[in-house]
């Protein structure tokens, strides 16, 4: 991480596919269009680069203004689409009216697709310029708190087919991503403490010492102080950047730490409903229950669960599964694509900052850890 106080650098190494992610504050005139500048100057694409196409939604269009003027401050030519907001955007309709406002534009194979949003946004224009002409450049400016520390970072895009989330995608990394904070002024307040569980997550994973920093300034991140705002953003940038280097296309499996709380996570998210609980409620609840899978094979003692649950109360975010039907939360993990051989594959920590890929527990185990209930208030 670089940088002064009000700006920091993540360099996510790839090779010929490397970019810069920019965490900044209150950034003075010129900064961004300066920023964009570097990054399309990193590539045969960009280098090329006369026109932007920026993809938002209706939520997030009265904000756009300042990203177009820095776009057009060097001389692209810029277009906007506004599309629907929420997760049902992220629809190969939706897709098909992008590439067609492409064609119209006309795009060619140097044309930037800059999203501006929040995750759905982000998958969605990914997909498009992952596939549009067979890759356009692309450009991520995240606006929620989820988007700026998950889904910007890690090259992942994609859309949602009836029923299966995610099913249709690429891997596409971006050529630059830019991370106000500031944006996260105006997020709703349960918005921002979902991205809070995908925080402490990377904690729980890779960094024992963020982990207490995130601990000791429970205070401060509620508050939205910009200064720890920033230092937490780009730190989870970078540790998210550590594992997406380490196996960029899901290959070696190094990528599945990240699923901490997400097997049983997903499971709470898909048997509530879609929508009735905010993806990192949901890992949170997952990653409480996953603990105390990890407790049960001997990994980690109680002391860890409690440490991390009553941080995650203390965050506001919710650590009970609510859903007293076992069975269904089974047979939603028993789809899990982390699985072999017929097993649910669970990522479970062995202490603070450490964890692994398991096929032990057995169903019994997961049965009982779903059907607990928090001790504390
Ligand atoms: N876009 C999210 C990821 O690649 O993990």
């Amino acid at each position: 991480m670089h940088g002064g106080d009000d700006a920091l650098r993540v360099a996510v190494e790839l090779g010929p596919r490397s970019y810069d992610i920019q965490v900044v504050s209150n950034p003075g005139p010129g900064a961004l269009s300066g920023f964009v500048q570097d990054s399309l100057r990193r590539g045969w694409a960009g280098r090329g680069c006369r026109r932007a196409l920026v993809v938002t939604d209706a939520h997030l269009a009265p904000f756009v203004q300042p990203l177009t003027a820095a776009l057009a401050a060097i001389d692209l030519d810029v277009a906007a689409i506004t599309l629907p907001a929420g997760e049902a955007s992220k629809c190969l309709d939706r897709a098909a009216e992008i590439y067609d406002r492409l064609v119209h534009l006309p795009a060619d194979r140097h044309t930037l697709v800059v999203a501006f949003g929040g995750g759905v946004i982000g998958d969605l224009a990914g997909f498009t310029a992952a596939t549009f002409a067979r890759g356009l450049p692309l450009f991520m400016v995240p606006t929620s708190l989820l988007a700026q520390v998950d889904s910007s970072v890690g090259g992942k895009v994609g859309i949602n087919l009836p029923g299966a989330k995610n099913l249709v995608g690429a891997f596409h990394q971006p050529i630059g991503v830019w991370i106000d904070t500031d944006s996260l002024t105006t997020l709703p307040e349960a918005e921002y403490r979902s991205g809070l569980a995908e925080v402490v997550k990377y904690g729980m994973i890779l960094d024992p010492g963020f982990f207490d920093e995130i601990e000791a300034h429970v205070s401060q991140i509620l508050a939205r102080d910009p200064f720890h705002v920033r230092r937490m953003v780009a730190r989870s940038c970078e540790l998210k950047a550590q594992v997406v280097t380490a196996d960029e296309f899901e290959q070696t499996g190094l990528r599945a730490v990240l699923n901490f709380g997400h097997t049983i996570g997903h499971a709470v998210e898909a048997t509530a409903g879609y929508g009735e609980l905010r993806h990192g409620e949901a890992v949170a609840i997952g990653m409480v229950a996953e603990c105390r899978l990890a407790e049960r094979l001997g990994w980690i003692g109680q002391d860890v669960t409690a440490r991390l649950e009553s941080l995650l109360i203390a965050l506001g975010l919710p650590v009970t599964v609510q859903s007293t039907d076992a069975d269904a939360l089974i047979a939603s993990m028993a789809r899990d694509k982390k699985n072999r051989g017929g097993r649910i594959r669970f990522v479970l920590p062995r202490r603070v900052g450490t964890v692994e890929l398991t096929d032990v527990p057995n169903e019994s185990a997961i049965r009982a850890v779903l059907t607990t209930r928090s001790a504390s208030p």
